[in-house]
């Protein structure tokens, strides 16, 4: 579903990513793991061609985006999740307003129209009661569900997430976590979470890369992981 080969980034320069590989296959979940600045959120941007590599592939979805139309580029996002670092909700619109943006906004679709899909899509995160809130109503865990709730609305078949429980309580991680989780069984979504959080990597992770000097200092499954994990974490966080 998603593969990068060889991918080389720098800005002004300076090397940010360094012959990197990875791929996802479908219904999987990769978790991207590595420091603070390391390059986790800029991997993201590549997969969603919002940043071009200087080197290297992006295949999504069967289709290389350095070689397609911006037309199919849009078409191939669509097919896209995005939960960005921190919801990125719009403040001054209510929850379902937000959840239904794309739409409202881009389509000639009503408020009545869109409501149900909107509804439908905010009962799957478990929030069909706070369609009318505004997100400052709202915890920084359930703004976190909204955001994907935002993402499901075009039935993506990937979702990528990027730091989804950084800074949330250990009880509002582990309802994205289980989300992620059920999404991946009942909607059959593959997933890519980039995260600091090792113990919410291992809830929802089948693969494992850490981010290390820019390229990937480690790779493997979830066994491997779990089996090395001290020494893993030793390598890349001492
Ligand atoms: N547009 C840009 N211009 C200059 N440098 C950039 C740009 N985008 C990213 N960088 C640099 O690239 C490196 C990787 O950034 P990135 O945001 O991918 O890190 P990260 O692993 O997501 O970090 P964090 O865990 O803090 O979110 C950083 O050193 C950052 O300063
Ligand atoms: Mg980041």
């Amino acid at each position: 579903m998603i593969e990068l080969r060889n991918i080389d980034y720098s800005v002004g320069g300076r090397s940010i990513l360094k012959d990197v590989n990875l791929s996802v296959g479908e219904q999987d979940t990769l978790a991207i793991l590595g420091a603070s600045g390391s390059g986790k959120s800029t991997i993201l941007r590549i997969i969603l061609g919002l940043i071009n590599p200087d080197q290297g592939e992006v295949w999504v979805h069967g289709k290389e985006l350095s070689r397609i139309s911006y037309e199919d580029l849009v078409e191939i996002r669509k097919k896209m999740g995005i939960v960005f670092q921190e919801g990125a909700l719009f403040d001054s619109l209510t929850v379902g307003e937000n959840v239904g943006y794309y739409y409202l906004e881009h389509t000639r679709q009503t408020h009545a129209e869109v409501a149900p899909r909107v509804q439908a899509m905010l009962d799957t995160v478990g929030l069909g009661h706070t369609i009318n809130m505004m997100p400052e109503e709202l915890s920084g865990g359930m703004r976190r569900r909204v955001a994907i709730a935002r993402a499901l609305i075009y039935h993506p078949s990937c979702i990528l997430y990027d730091e989804p429980t950084t800074g949330l309580d250990p009880m509002s991680s582990k309802s994205i976590t289980d989300l992620i989780n059920r999404l991946k069984h009942e909607h059959r979504v593959a997933s890519v979470m980039v995260t600091h959080n090792l113990e919410d990597a291992l809830e929802v992770a089948d693969h494992f890369i850490m981010i290390q000097g820019g390229g990937v200092g480690w790779s493997g499954t979830r066994r491997q992981f779990a089996g090395q994990q001290k020494k893993i974490m030793e390598m890349f966080y001492q």
